[in-house]
């Protein structure tokens, strides 16, 4: 029994749960991401791929397969994919794939996000694209799972074993892994300038420092999920890459504390959502760049009015007096709202915590779902 009880407690390396363990790997993890494959004086990102010659060239759209975190990942990418490949990208909801009408398949190169590779769903929508022709491409954190024999190209995300099954490193690292894609595959085709390139792998270099800053300042959200985690419900909203970080955001504490949590575009407030808005609905914003914040914190205050206490991941610089709680992020451009997605999962965390629920076996749920 005690045995046991000391394995445990070294395998989550002092930590009371591998969730908050995971949380606070991330600098490391995604250290070994980035590692080696940025390219910053040259602007560019080597991911080890091998397109056919002539293929990104061509190449119409982008569809990416997902179930989940990786789904929100996806989201996440889908975005860079457009402005740094310039490539039309969608994100799918893998268990209603289909290759769809008005689309060529040698010109569309489907990209399966899945930690595990072997999410059933993700599988399927994976033998979906390649019966219709399509190239096919994982991003996964398992060496021979199941999707690389599936695909024709891989990238591992190296975010290494996550125990807990609410997904953290992992998230960061598929975001940082397909960022870096959506640089190689723009500058490949010569659609991104190396100038251009640059700053995003200038923001993927100092991820893991930003990241860093945000743990150091775990008390402040910690605080801010005692004060406001007995609430009804929470809503979490975001523009632009600040929109899958508000779905995260949300699943994460729906996942782990079982309360009422919704995420959305932060401009949908007022088309519908705000009918629930209340001061026991707190909001949680996305207030960085990329996430179109001034905009975002006018949707803010108009909850805010009604009643709700706000919560903002607002850039270094940026002041919004009238926010209840201000959780600063450090100044790494396109990719601050997967920094501001760490003070999210600390919220999700502490929030569950505090309720002491089975933060890394959360009730019906499982790390890998193999059925459809
Ligand atoms: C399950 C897990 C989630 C995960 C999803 C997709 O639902 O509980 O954390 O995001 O599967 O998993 P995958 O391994 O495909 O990323």
């Amino acid at each position: 029994e005690t045995v046991t009880w000391e394995a445990d407690a070294a395998e989550k390396g002092g930590y009371e749960h591998y969730m908050r363990k995971e949380i606070h790997e991330q600098p490391e993890s995604l250290r070994q991401t980035i590692a080696g494959r940025l390219d910053v004086d040259a602007g560019d990102a080597d991911l080890d791929t091998s397109f056919p010659p002539g293929f990104l060239a061509d190449l119409e759209e982008i569809q990416i397969v997902a179930c989940g975190t990786s789904n929100y990942a996806g989201r996440y990418a889908a975005q860079l994919f457009e402005d740094l490949s310039g490539v039309r990208a969608t994100v799918e909801t893998a268990s209603e794939y289909e290759f769809g009408a008005g689309r060529s398949a040698d010109r569309t190169l489907v990209v399966a996000v899945t930690q595990s590779g072997e999410t059933a769903d993700t599988l399927g929508a994976i033998r979906r694209a390649n019966a219709a022709g399509a190239r096919t491409f994982a991003v996964t954190n398992t060496l021979g799972s199941t999707v690389t024999r599936e695909v024709d190209d891989t990238a591992f995300i190296r975010a290494g074993p996550e125990i807990g099954v609410a997904a953290t490193k992992t998230f960061a690292s598929q975001v940082a892994t397909l960022a870096m894609l959506a640089v190689a595959i723009g500058r490949e085709r010569g659609a991104l300038a190396a100038a251009d390139a640059r700053p995003v792998l200038e923001g993927l270099r100092d991820l893991p420092g930003a990241v860093q800053q945000v743990l150091d300042n775990e008390d402040a959200v910690r605080e801010a999920a005692t004060e406001y985690g007995d609430s009804e419900a929470f809503f979490f909203v975001g523009r632009q890459l600040g929109v899958p970080v508000a779905l995260e955001g949300a699943l994460k504490l729906k996942e782990i504390s079982y309360d009422h949590a919704e995420g959305f575009a932060a401009g949908e407030l007022k088309h519908g959502p705000l009918a629930l808005v209340t001061p026991e609905t707190p909001v949680l914003a996305v207030l960085t760049e990329g996430g179109r914040a001034d905009e975002t914190m006018n949707n803010v205050t108009e909850a805010q009015t009604r009643g709700a206490p706000a919560i903002g991941c607002v850039s270094a610089g940026d002041k919004y007096a009238t926010l209840d709680v201000s959780l600063p992020v450090p100044d790494v451009g396109v990719v601050e709202p997967l920094v501001a997605n760490v003070y999210l999962q600390l919220f999700a965390y502490h929030v569950a915590n505090d309720k002491g629920r089975s933060i890394d076996k959360p009730r019906n749920l499982a790390k890998s779902v193999t059925v459809e």
